[in-house]
């Protein structure tokens, strides 16, 4: 019996969740593993309503769940950053959830901005280290509002830290046995500490215990070239914190854009946050238009991850044959209903 808590979060966030709820109760019913759900309010509704952003049990009440299915953090009305930083970042940082994993896969029938590529030529994973960098909020300000202020915001790079990301990323790597390569995005050239203690840990554990996969460098400039142009040359990337929020997005665009990635927080040894990555997109609350096929995707990804890899291959099969039925996949544009896109994937689940 698996334990989910559910978060389904602010704007199109719910309506996204219970498309990927449905998913999930097709697909147990076929399999045959059981599971319970527990709703949590976390978001900016309940921020505005009692002030608190997160309740002080939060990290401690999630700790007793398998997984954690989130819909979306993000609300017009609060000031940006309250919510990111005191919600998904904190459940991020306080559940140790150390590696962010966001493939980037091109799926048949997804149109891709990229001229002459296609599914063949889309299919890597990023590893993105999920903890530390400049996410953790060392620094400071210095005569803050006076003439002569200084900004301090220090990226932090514990070898530790590293390490475990690119130990997880050779492993990943190793399972995945696609072209079994790794791809260290760094910025060696410029960040001479931070990235030389990574190039460093890359290129030990890599010789030391993966030396069946070949290692690869690139700079993140150029990685976001290459990621336009070559897309077919990734097969693993390893990166840190902020590079990997960012080519995450371009990753996101070119494997058909917000309505499709999907990606998870994991603890490897704890409790684990699966998402959609395009965010809470209020301007469409309500209207049932927003395509919940990333959310589909974060409950792939997290029964995959919790143990039950046959439930993940047939919600990717349904999937698949969905997007080979709609006319599109940004809002408003699929041919069909937010609820009518989660019918048909739970329906090809069957
Ligand atoms: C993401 C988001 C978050 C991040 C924001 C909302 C804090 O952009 O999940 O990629 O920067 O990690
Ligand atoms: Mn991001």
């Amino acid at each position: 019996m698996y334990k989910i808590a559910v978060l389904p979060g602010d704007g199109t966030g719910p309506e996204v969740v219970a498309e990927g709820l449905k998913v999930l109760e097709a697909v147990a019913a076929k399999v045959g593993f059981k599971y319970e759900t527990e709703t949590f309010d976390f978001g900016g509704d309940r921020y505005l309503r009692t002030n608190e952003v997160l309740p002080e049990s939060a990290t401690k009440d999630l700790q007793q769940f398998d997984a954690i299915y989130l819909g979306a953090i993000g609300h017009p009305d609060v000031k940006p950053g309250i919510l990111e930083k005191g919600i998904l970042l904190k459940l991020r940082f306080e559940l140790d959830q150390y590696i962010n994993l966001r493939p980037v896969k091109l799926y048949p029938n997804v149109d891709t901005p990229l001229k002459d590529k296609g599914p063949e030529q889309i299919d890597f994973v990023v590893v993105r280290e999920n903890t530390e960098g400049i996410y953790t909020g060392v620094g400071g300000f210095f005569k803050k509002g006076t003439p002569d202020e200084v900004a301090i915001q220090e990226s932090v790079n514990t070898r530790k830290g590293v390490e475990r990301c690119i130990r997880y990323a050779y492993e990943y790597t190793q399972r995945r046995n696609k072209t079994n390569t790794l791809t260290l995005c760094g910025k060696t050239n410029v960040l001479t500490f931070a990235m030389d203690l990574w190039e460093r840990a890359f290129n030990e554990v890599g010789e030391s215990d993966y030396p069946d996969i070949k290692r690869d460098y690139a700079h993140v400039d150029a990685i976001c070239m290459w990621m336009v142009k070559n897309p077919e040359w990734f097969d693993v990337i390893v990166t840190d914190n902020i590079f990997g929020d960012i080519i995450t997005d371009l990753g996101a665009m070119i494997q058909g854009g917000m309505g499709i990635a999907a990606g998870g927080n994991i603890n490897p040894h704890g409790v684990s946050m699966f998402e959609p990555i395009g965010g809470s997109a209020p301007k469409y609350t309500g209207q049932n238009v927003i395509n919940p096929i990333a959310a589909i995707e974060a409950c792939r990804l997290m029964l995959d991850t919790i143990g039950e890899p046959r439930a993940a291959d047939i919600i990717q099969k349904a999937v698949v044959a969905t997007l080979g039925k709609m006319k599109g996949v940004g809002a408003g544009k699929m041919g069909f209903s937010t609820t009518e896109v989660g019918d048909l994937v739970a329906e090809a689940c069957a």
